[in-house]
């Protein structure tokens, strides 16, 4: 089989995990046989310094004659002061929105040989983690209008919208069924609709859409009760459906109960199937260019593009298996290694799992 992937890095970390990514995917290639075609491009700060905006024409050309989308991670301390059409966030925004990535998958799972790198207590992490977030990726109060800022009387003020229509909470609430459905059939829909008009709407709607999926079973929890709920009992979850800016937060909660933030994958999709997948760590540049960067998510993801995009579910669990060996055999990033175990290196990590495929 033949595919074109678009390979953005992005900043800061961005470069060196999908490096490690690239080497794995020449793995495959001997190892089953495909051909994979990648083409770089610039995306964030990379692309402001080039380019002087943070998603060039060029690059979001490159995505759409791709089969598939690898990000890195955008952003660094360098461009934070930025007005907001030169940051490199706009262009991650931008580009979900461009390619109408508005189902963003975040499983988090726990790997038995890191159940001691969990920031919860041994008791609860017992019966294992295995919980998915089904954010919302291309509405809410990222992208809501009015917004802006005012001054008025010597006194600024500044407003967002978070706004949902129907259509956008039926189409992701689909997907949050139907990911539960391969799963153990359970959806856990937050909101806030105790205080929030948007998210009455986003209640009364999920509710509808639920009629169609007499299997799953549906339960609603107020976002403050969900986050207390993931650190109190998080095997209590299999699939939590939420908003973009509910979903941003507990996604990162839902990370470090894990262990690591560094492990975790996500996709970002499109109603065609379509997607750009990317580790949910950002660009942490207080590591960038030290190869202590964890590329496992960076590699997750890359499996979850195999599955969903490319339809190659045999190497997508190669890929998987092959970063589960590695923990099992004891190797560590710098993120999860207790004191006094060995710490590998980022490149040394994707040579390992491009080894194990
Ligand atoms: C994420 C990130 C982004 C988001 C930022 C970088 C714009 O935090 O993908 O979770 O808020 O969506
Ligand atoms: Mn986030």
């Amino acid at each position: 089989m033949r595919s074109q992937i678009c390979v953005l890095p992005g900043d800061g970390i961005g470069k060196e995990v999908t490096d490690q990514a690239e080497k794995v995917l020449r793995a495959l290639e001997k190892r089953f046989g495909h051909s994979f075609e990648l083409e770089r491009a610039l995306i964030g700060g990379a692309a402001i310094d080039e380019t002087g905006g943070p998603l060039p024409e060029r690059t979001l050309r490159a995505c759409r004659e791709s089969d598939a989308v690898l990000m890195g991670a955008v952003g660094g301390p360098r461009w934070d002061g930025a007005p907001w059409e030169k940051r490199p966030e706009k262009g991650l925004l931008d580009i979900r929105k461009e390619l109408g990535l508005f189902a963003n998958l975040r499983p988090a799972v726990i790997f038995r040989e890191l159940a001691g790198a969990s920031l919860l207590r041994p008791d609860i992490v017992e019966g294992g983690i295995d919980l998915l977030v089904v954010r919302e990726l291309t509405g809410g109060v990222y992208f809501g209008e009015p917004k802006g800022r005012d001054e008025a009387d010597g006194s600024r003020s500044a407003y967002n919208t978070m706004r949902y229509s129907e259509q956008e909470i039926a189409r992701i609430a689909r997907v949050g069924f139907e990911s539960a459905r391969k799963r153990r059939g359970r959806v856990c829909s937050v909101d806030k609709a105790n205080v929030l008009a948007v998210s009455e709407l986003w209640r009364e709607v999920v509710r509808e859409v639920a009629k169609d999926y007499p299997d799953v079973e549906l339960s609603h929890m107020y976002v403050d009760n969900a986050a207390m709920q993931l650190v109190r009992d998080p095997t209590q979850f299999d699939v939590i459906l939420t908003s973009n800016l509910f979903g941003d937060i507990l996604s990162d909660e839902a990370a470090s109960i894990t262990g690591s933030i560094g492990l975790l994958p996500s996709a970002s999709l499109s109603g065609s199937g379509f997607g750009l997948y990317e580790p949910v760590h950002g660009s942490a540049p207080d590591i960038e260019g030290r190869n202590q960067a964890n590329p496992m998510a960076m590699l997750l993801s890359l499996a979850m593009m195999l599955r969903y995009s490319l339809g190659l579910e045999g190497e997508a669990k190669s890929v998987e298996e092959a970063v589960a060996a590695v923990l099992k055999q004891g190797f560590r990033t710098r993120d999860l290694a207790h004191s006094g175990e060995t710490v590998a290196g980022c490149s040394e990590i994707g040579d390992l799992v491009a080894e194990g495929v």
